[in-house]
């Protein structure tokens, strides 16, 4: 079946439609308009800005896609759309969008939970590249050396198949730091969570203190790359900063990440004069980082002694964080080997539509009485604090 997937709950106004039976489920055309630039002005996002954006691009958006897909409205089975969790301004604008649509094409409409599209983005079928190498040698100068002729052929790779149940879920997000286990698909117990800030929260302050803009993940990131390099090439001068590592030893699984935040403010209050010192706010973006990192792969790997699933998976926009991706692999293969760890691809680890399309391929195929669908473009609202269940 084809599904068209519209996302807006923050500041991506986002479309895609994916083409899913049974263990593919391949996105045929992927759209993400951002709003980073208009909102780094104010350090954060400004709900209304948004949602005028919204207004402004859904359309083309939706339009953009369907075309790059080459497919008319006849072709699409199903509309999916983020319900909530989110900011309401902006999400009543893709919501309402996708109602009209629904109205307009005669089509069922499903709503699904941001996070919940963030966990199926693990879902969708990975492009790999097959390649089929045909060896010969050649000429009798160069002896024995041989030369590859390389065909690629493109192929999908169902990564549905190989995901088993029960999985655990590291969900880290802007909004959300949760660790979430699944019995099976839509089955979800949240077994861990943070009492304050999100981990993408924490990014995005303390970029903020520390004047890197927004968002903070990849510019903290690419600033905690830069002291690795400068260590490992012995230049710089670290200071050996230390920042606690919250609740880790906690017995429970949930997290806490706004005094680590308040640890950063106290640090570079101590030495405002080295906030102009790349050395030093490079070295603390690295401390910061790995602070985060060394929680959420403790926790994860701890739950998941406790719990015994068979995956581990990672989800949201700070499974961007290629430390993150890395550390929890590495973790999960020296304590864990027999589980298995999948992450999404980064393009689908920040808000994007592919992965709430895919949510609804499964939420679509567990619901008995489909016809009720029909009638959701009266009926679907947007839900700001809608909980995940
Ligand atoms: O999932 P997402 O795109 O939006 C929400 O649902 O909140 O996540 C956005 C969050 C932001 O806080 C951003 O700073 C963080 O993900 N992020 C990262 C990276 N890329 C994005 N955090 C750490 N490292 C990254 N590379
Ligand atoms: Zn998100």
């Amino acid at each position: 079946m084809i599904i068209l997937g519209v996302e807006t709950s923050c500041d991506e106004t986002a479309s895609a439609v994916i083409k899913a039976d049974g263990k593919i489920v391949e996105v045929l055309s992927n759209t993400v308009s951002s709003q980073i630039k208009l909102h780094s002005r104010w350090g954060g996002v400004v709900p209304n800005l948004a949602a005028r954006e919204h207004l402004k691009n859904i359309i083309p958006v939706i339009k953009k896609t369907l075309n790059s897909a080459k497919l008319s409205p006849n072709n699409i089975d199903l509309i999916a759309v983020t319900q909530g969790p989110g900011l309401i301004p902006a999400l009543l604008i893709g919501t309402n969008a996708a109602k009209t649509l629904a109205y307009l094409w005669k089509k069922p409409l499903i709503g699904i939970h941001h996070i919940e599209g963030h966990i199926y983005a693990n879902f969708l079928s990975e492009k790999i590249s097959v390649i089929s190498n045909f060896q010969f040698p050649i000429s009798k100068q160069i002896q024995n050396s041989k030369i590859q002729k390389q065909t690629e052929i493109p192929k999908l790779k169902a990564k549905s198949s190989k995901i088993k149940f029960p999985i655990l879920c590291l969900v880290v997000s802007g909004g959300h730091t949760q660790l979430v286990l699944m019995k099976k698909h839509l089955d979800y117990e949240i077994i861990g969570e943070t009492l304050d800030d999100a981990a993408g929260e924490a990014f995005d302050k303390v970029a903020r203190i520390l004047g890197l803009g927004y968002p903070g993940g990849p510019a903290i990131a690419k600033a905690a790359d830069i002291w690795t390099s400068d260590v490992q090439m012995q230049k710089g001068h670290p200071m050996s900063i230390h920042f606690p590592r919250p609740m880790i030893g906690s017995d429970n699984f949930n997290f806490s990440f706004s005094g680590l935040k308040t640890a950063v403010l106290y640090e570079t209050k101590k030495r405002p004069a080295l906030l102009k010192n790349k050395s030093y706010v490079s070295e603390l973006c690295h401390e910061f980082q790995q602070a985060v990192i060394d929680v959420l792969v403790s926790k994860t790997i701890r739950a998941a002694k406790k719990y015994q699933p068979k995956t581990i998976l990672l989800a949201g926009g700070v499974s961007a964080n290629a430390e993150l991706r890395n550390q929890l692999g590495e973790a999960v293969k020296r304590d864990l080997s027999e589980i298995k760890y999948y992450i999404p691809d980064t393009k689908y680890s920040l808000d994007n539509a592919a992965m709430i399309a895919a949510a609804a391929y499964y939420r679509y195929r567990s619901i008995k009485n489909k016809k009720a669908l029909d009638k959701n473009w009266q009926s679907l609202e947007a839900d700001a604090s809608l909980k995940l269940k």
